[in-house]
C-alpha cells in the first residue's frame, strides 16, 4: 500500500471531524443556510457559521485568527457577483481570499480556504457546497496548526 493511501486510511480510522468556520453574509448565504435547515436538507454539523453584514467586512485577520484558534478550514459565502447589497463588498472579499489562498499555500495551509457565491434561495447549493468541503477536509486531515501532518 502506498504511503499516501496509508495516511488517508489512518485519518479515516481516527474519525477526524474537521472544524470548519464559515463567514456567511446576512443577505444571502446565511439565509441559504437557514433555508437548508427549514427544508430539512442536511449539511454537516462541522460547520460553524459566523453571520456578517457582508463578506466585504471579513478582514483577512479574522480568517487567520480562525485558523489560529483551531479551524481546519475557513470559508466565506457571499452574495452572487453583481448582487452584493454594498455593491462591491463580495468582489473585494473574492480578491482578498485569492491573495490569502496563495499565502496560506506557502505556510502549509493550502486548500483550507474557500469562497462561495450564492443567493438566499440556494439552500440546496449551500448544503451541497458545505458537504463537499467537509469531505475534502476530512481527506486532508487536521490543520498543521492542530497537529495535522500537513501536505
Ligand atoms: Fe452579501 Fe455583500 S451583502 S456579500
Amino acid at each position: 500500500m502506498k504511503k499516501e493511501k496509508m495516511e488517508e486510511k489512518k485519518k479515516e480510522e481516527n474519525g477526524f471531524e474537521p472544524k470548519i468556520v464559515g463567514f456567511c453574509c446576512n443577505w444571502c448565504s446565511y439565509a441559504a443556510a437557514d433555508l437548508a435547515g427549514i427544508s430539512r436538507l442536511k449539511y454537516p454539523p462541522n460547520i460553524r457559521i459566523i453571520r456578517v453584514p457582508c463578506t466585504g467586512k471579513v478582514d483577512p485577520l479574522y480568517i487567520l485568527k480562525a485558523f489560529e484558534l483551531g479551524a481546519d478550514c475557513v470559508f466565506l459565502a457571499g452574495c452572487m457577483e453583481g448582487e452584493c447589497h454594498y455593491l462591491t463588498g463580495n468582489l473585494y472579499a473574492r480578491d482578498r481570499v485569492e491573495r490569502l489562498k496563495s499565502d496560506l499555500e506557502k505556510v502549509g495551509l493550502g486548500g483550507r480556504l474557500e469562497m462561495f457565491f450564492m443567493s438566499a434561495a440556494m439552500g440546496k447549493e449551500f448544503a451541497v457546497a458545505t458537504t463537499d468541503l467537509t469531505e475534502r477536509i476530512k481527506k486532508m486531515g487536521p490543520s498543521p496548526l492542530n497537529g495535522g501532518l500537513g501536505e
